[in-house]
C-alpha cells in the first residue's frame, strides 16, 4: 500500500545547525506510529515540519499522494492533517462548543456531522459543551484538544506528547480514545514519553537522537531493544 505520509530526507532547524537531519519516516493509511526520543531530540521540530509551520531545508514530504514540503499549513489541513500541539492551546475564554467551532472553522472542515462524531467519542465534551474552556480538567482540556483536530476530518493526526502531565487513568483514557479513532480509519503519528503505552499501541515506531532517525521497526521489536529499554522502558 502506498503510504500516506511520505518524508525523505528531510533537514531543518532555526537558522543555527540544522536540528533535524535527513528524516526518512512513512505512515501507511489506518496506521499507527510512534515517534520516541528524549528531550530536545527534535521531535516536535519534526511535527512542525510536517504540518508546515517550520520550512525543510532540504528532502520531499509527500501527503496522500502529492508533495506538500511547500503548501501552506492551511493547505496541509485541507489536505486531512491535524495537529494536538505540545502545549493544548484550547481557548480558555470560549467554551468547549465555541473551542470546536472554531477548529473547524480555520481548518476548513466542520459540519454538525463532525460535531456529532465528535461528541460520540468524547461524550464528556458533550456534557460540558457550555462550559468555559479554562475550568476544564488538564485531561478534558488534552481531550478538547484532540476532538478540536478531527473536526477537520483529518487523515492523519499528528499528536504531540498528549498524555504529558496526566494522571494514570487520563492517559489510559486518552489512549483509548486514539484507538477509537484509528479504528475510524485515521493514521496516527505519536510524540509520546510514555514508551511502554505506546509501543503496545503502535504497529511501528522511529526512534530520534539529536535529530536523526537512529532505529525503527515493529514496535513490538523496539520494545525488546536493549537499547530503547534502557532509554525509554526503565529497564
Ligand atoms: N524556536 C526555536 N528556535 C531555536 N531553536 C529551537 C526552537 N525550537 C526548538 N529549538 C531547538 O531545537 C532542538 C529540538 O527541539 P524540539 O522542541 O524539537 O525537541 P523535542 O524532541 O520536542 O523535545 P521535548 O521532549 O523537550 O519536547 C532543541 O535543541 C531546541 O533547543
Ligand atoms: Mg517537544
Amino acid at each position: 500500500m502506498n503510504p500516506l505520509i511520505e518524508v525523505s530526507g528531510i533537514t531543518a532547524g532555526y537558522g543555527g545547525p540544522p536540528v533535524l537531519r535527513d528524516i526518512r519516516l512513512d505512515v501507511a493509511p489506518g496506521e499507527w506510529i510512534t515517534l520516541l526520543g528524549a528531550n530536545a531530540a527534535g521531535k516536535t521540530t519534526l511535527l512542525k515540519c510536517l504540518i508546515g509551520v517550520l520550512p525543510v531545508s532540504g528532502g520531499s514530504v509527500r501527503f496522500d499522494g502529492r508533495p506538500v514540503e511547500t503548501l501552506a499549513p492551511e493547505d496541509r489541513i485541507r489536505a486531512g492533517m491535524a495537529i494536538v500541539p505540545e502545549d493544548r492551546r484550547v481557548f480558555g475564554r470560549m467554551s468547549v462548543l465555541e473551542n470546536l467551532r472554531l477548529g473547524a472553522h480555520l481548518w476548513g472542515g466542520g459540519s454538525s456531522g463532525d460535531l456529532d462524531r465528535v461528541f460520540t467519542l468524547f461524550p464528556r465534551m458533550a456534557e460540558r459543551r457550555s462550559q468555559k474552556a479554562a475550568t476544564l480538567s488538564g485531561g478534558e482540556q488534552q481531550m478538547l484538544a484532540i476532538g478540536r483536530a478531527l473536526m477537520a476530518r483529518p487523515k492523519l493526526l499528528l499528536l504531540d506528547e498528549p498524555s504529558m502531565g496526566l494522571a494514570p487513568k487520563l492517559v489510559s483514557d486518552v489512549f483509548a480514545l486514539l484507538r477509537r479513532v484509528q479504528t475510524e480509519g485515521v493514521s496516527i503519528l505519536l510524540v509520546e514519553q510514555n514508551a511502554k503505552m505506546a509501543l503496545a499501541a503502535s504497529s511501528r515506531a522511529y526512534v530520534l537522537r539529536l535529530g536523526e532517525i537512529v532505529l525503527s521497526g515493529p514496535s513490538a521489536e523496539l520494545a525488546g531493544n536493549e537499547e530503547v529499554q534502557r532509554a525509554y522502558l526503565g529497564g
